[in-house]
């Protein structure tokens, strides 16, 4: 498995894959990986002939107060694991390659940018939209997989693939969960014992809604209410959203219909989580 931190060489080694007529497929990451992030590496392997994953914590996605600087960073461990999951190649560019001094460019949705996550964190799809883009540049792959846990991520990406003619094919893969059902996130390694315990209850109430909706509620506020109150029951947890969209427009719904996105935020301590269902009716 090769390491490239060179922006330059990175793209010179994608075009020479790609006249050879080898598919790329990409996983961009943070770094701090876990299984989620080893599931998508996985699809990429079935999906491509070479698998390139990123690893860069991009600082334009972070809010000022935000965990820019203590987020968990582990190049060593993260490479153990890209091998094992036979991972061709790690790109990891130093962040003053990535946005050297009097970069300017940003991409941006407005529309999409400013719901559920984007209303908590200003900013932040467009810190995504941007490396996103410009990864896709750099790595031009032919598959980029992400995964389903941060829903918001993957429309808004599909959304501004489609839109500035990408030729790269998006992939969502499922979330991927540990044993009490918490999704896998590199932010659950702040959690404390008790913190842990309580982060549960999200999974839970995520299933509570998606019962709800199966036994035939029609009315979002009724779902909503009930899994606030079940999460109110944790007195770690301090809501910051629960939402009923639709999975495009992520838009509440008005009458439970369709495709619908069942999406939360909590923060337990100072550790904020999000998890989804996607359900059909
Ligand atoms: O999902 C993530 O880890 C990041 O948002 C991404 C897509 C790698 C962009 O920095």
């Amino acid at each position: 498995m090769q390491l490239v931190t060179s922006t330059k060489k990175m793209q010179q080694l994608s075009l020479l894959l790609r006249r050879k007529g080898k598919k790329i497929s990409f996983v961009p990451t943070m770094g701090a990986l876990h299984k989620g992030h080893l599931s998508l590496v996985k699809k990429a392997k079935r999906l491509g002939d070479f698998v390139v994953a990123s690893i860069f914590v991009n600082p334009a996605q972070f809010g000022p107060k935000e965990d820019y600087k203590k987020y968990p960073r582990d190049l060593r461990k993260d490479k153990e694991l890209l091998q094992q999951a036979g991972c061709d190649l790690i790109f990891a560019p130093r962040v003053e390659d990535i946005y050297p001094e009097g970069y300017l460019t940003y991409v941006n949705i407005d529309e999409l940018s400013n719901k559920l996550e984007g209303a908590s964190r200003p900013g932040h799809f467009k810190g995504v939209c941007t490396i996103v883009a410009k990864l896709f540049n750099i790595v031009q792959p032919d598959f980029a997989i992400f995964g389903q846990k941060d829903a918001q991520q993957a429309i808004i990406i599909q959304k501004m693939t489609e839109d500035l003619n990408f030729p790269v094919r998006i992939i969502v893969c499922p979330t991927v969960r540990e044993k009490d059902g918490l999704a896998c996130s590199s932010r659950n390694s702040y959690l404390n014992t008790e913190e842990r315990d309580q982060a549960k209850i999200l999974y839970q109430s995520l299933k509570l809604g998606q019962k709800m909706i199966k036994a035939g509620e029609k009315n979002p506020l009724k779902i909503i209410k009930k899994i606030r109150e079940l999460i109110n029951n944790q007195k770690l947890a301090k809501i910051d959203y629960i939402a009923l969209t639709d999975t495009q427009t992520l838009e509440p719904v008005r009458k439970i219909k369709g495709e619908l996105l069942l999406s939360l935020a909590v923060k337990f301590g100072k550790t904020r989580l999000i998890d989804n269902l996607k359900i059909c009716v």
